[in-house]
């Protein structure tokens, strides 16, 4: 069967923001992907202990903040208070998690689409969907740019599914699972996202044939985002957007 297209995808899609270039999944990162010309940026989202979602990419504290430990024990205003840029560099310290509320208001500022990826705490697969779902389906303009929700998860993916079918849903993966096809259908989504490491030629083949749309993670060399982008992948997600918007037209940005 032939999956329908995602009307507003673009071929750029920033990677935590722009991981390259700022402290991952926060404010100053994603000012940064619009800086460099990304109308999409792809963020990660998991709850605090007390149910507050925001943007983390690690189960644990260490690699991206000042705190320690696991995130799923921490409340929202314990999270608030630690330093999520100093890991980074001296510049960015000070710099504040971002909870999914503020990253809203941020995107609607900026007019900037979104992939959602929900990365939940292990146990929490289906409250962190419904709870980002509920609220970005109060916060997000009917009319407003793209959102695109995604997860490793399919127990995420199948909640999204229930509680807000209209935002669209992609199907990450590392390898190209055996079911896919059954798995997108099952879960009704319109993309799906495989690691570019880990898909092979005729994969990719296949699913151009088959009319599904992929976004690729994560590619940062501009060479090989060319032979993906011509080999019909439809985006690529990127720690550098600057690397690889200028490989695609003006128009199709
Ligand atoms: O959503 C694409 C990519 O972000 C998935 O892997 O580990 O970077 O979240 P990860
Ligand atoms: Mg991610």
């Amino acid at each position: 069967g032939s999956a329908p297209a995602l009307p507003g995808l673009a071929p750029v899609v920033g990677h935590r923001g722009a991981a390259l270039h700022a402290p991952e999944n926060t404010m100053v990162s994603i000012r940064k992907a619009h800086a460099l010309g990304a109308r999409w940026v792809e963020i990660d989202v998991k709850l605090s202990r007390d149910g507050v979602p925001f943007l983390l990419h690690d189960e644990s504290l260490e690699r991206t903040t000042s705190g320690s430990g696991p995130a799923a024990g921490k409340s929202w205003q314990e999270l608030a208070a630690l330093d999520a840029g100093g890991w980074f560099g001296e510049a960015f310290r000070g710099e504040p998690l971002l909870s999914l509320e503020a990253l809203a208001a941020l995107l609607l500022e900026l007019g900037m689409a979104v992939n959602v990826e929900i990365k939940p705490c292990p146990g929490r697969e289906e409250e962190t969907a419904l709870v980002a779902g509920e609220m970005l389906a109060r916060l997000w303009p009917k009319d407003g740019p793209v959102l695109l929700f995604s997860s490793f998860k399919r127990a995420s993916l199948a909640a999204l599914q229930r509680s807000v079918p209209h935002f669209p849903r992609g199907l990450l993966v590392e390898a190209l699972p055996e079911d896919w096809a059954q798995a997108m259908q099952d879960l009704g989504c319109t993309t799906l996202h495989p690691s570019h490491r880990r898909l092979s030629p005729g994969e990719l083949r296949l699913l151009k044939e088959q009319g599904v749309p992929v976004l690729l993670y994560t590619v940062n060399e501009a060479e090989r985002a060319r032979e993906l982008l011509e080999a019909g992948a439809d985006a690529v997600i990127t720690d550098a957007p600057e690397r690889i918007l200028p490989l695609v037209g003006a128009g199709a940005r």
